[in-house]
């Protein structure tokens, strides 16, 4: 757990990896480690995803690789049997944290009101996704639930982009920012993997500046 936190504070950006087939997946990966990002998040929104994350983390031991939009206990236990090393949800699930807890796999469940914040802190955690960020508030959102929650700390996920990344992480509660804007379909399908290279390098030196 502390070295996933770890390099969460290092890097301080997740891309999202969503992939229908696993060396599509591969690639998309690579691409981003070879931009500087190693904590990477493959998404559960494709038949092809639990093969693509067993072979993700396969394929990068040096990576934290984790599952996200993770639904269930059931899929918490399933990403956890192909090798995430953390999970990442949309909302609070507490039968999902107790599978997280008891497998000793971080979980960073998504909130977005005071209320969800305060169940998943009572439910013992201390690293949560805001979620979707830029919809519930943006940083201003994260600085308010901080001054509340002073030992929290947030993933905020959701319309985060290069124009506002700066802004995310200048909140002292805001841990690390994650998203899509990484991994654009279009490069995908281009087969232009350069280019999610070149979008890892740009967040990798904003989130340093
Ligand atoms: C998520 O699953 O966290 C969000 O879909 C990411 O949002 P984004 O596509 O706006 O980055």
């Amino acid at each position: 757990m502390t070295d996933m936190i770890a390099s969460l504070e290092a890097k301080r950006v997740v891309p999202l990896v969503q992939s229908d087939d696993p060396a599509t997946a591969l690639k998309i990966s690579e691409a981003l480690l070879e931009g500087g990002l190693d904590v990477l998040e493959v998404v559960l929104r494709t038949d092809a995803a639990l093969d693509c994350l067993e072979a993700i983390a396969k394929e990068f031991p040096q990576a934290h690789v984790g599952a996200g939009t993770v639904l269930s206990a059931d899929q918490s236990e399933e990403v956890i049997r192909r090798g995430a090393t953390f999970i990442v949800s949309p909302g609070l699930d507490p039968a999902s944290v107790k599978v997280a807890k008891d497998a000793g796999v971080p979980i960073l469940p998504g909130v977005s009101t005071a209320t969800e914040l305060q169940q998943a802190w009572n439910l013992g955690l201390r690293t949560v996704k805001l979620f979707p960020a830029s919809l519930v508030g943006g940083p201003k959102m994260a600085k308010a639930l901080s001054s509340v929650f002073r030992d929290v700390r947030f993933m905020p996920t959701g319309g985060v982009s290069p124009a506002n990344l700066k802004d995310y992480l200048a909140v002292p509660a805001v841990l690390a920012c994650g998203g899509s804007w990484l991994t654009p379909k279009d490069a995908i399908t281009r087969g232009d993997f350069a280019a999610i290279t070149s979008l890892a390098k740009e967040a990798v030196a904003i989130a340093q500046s």
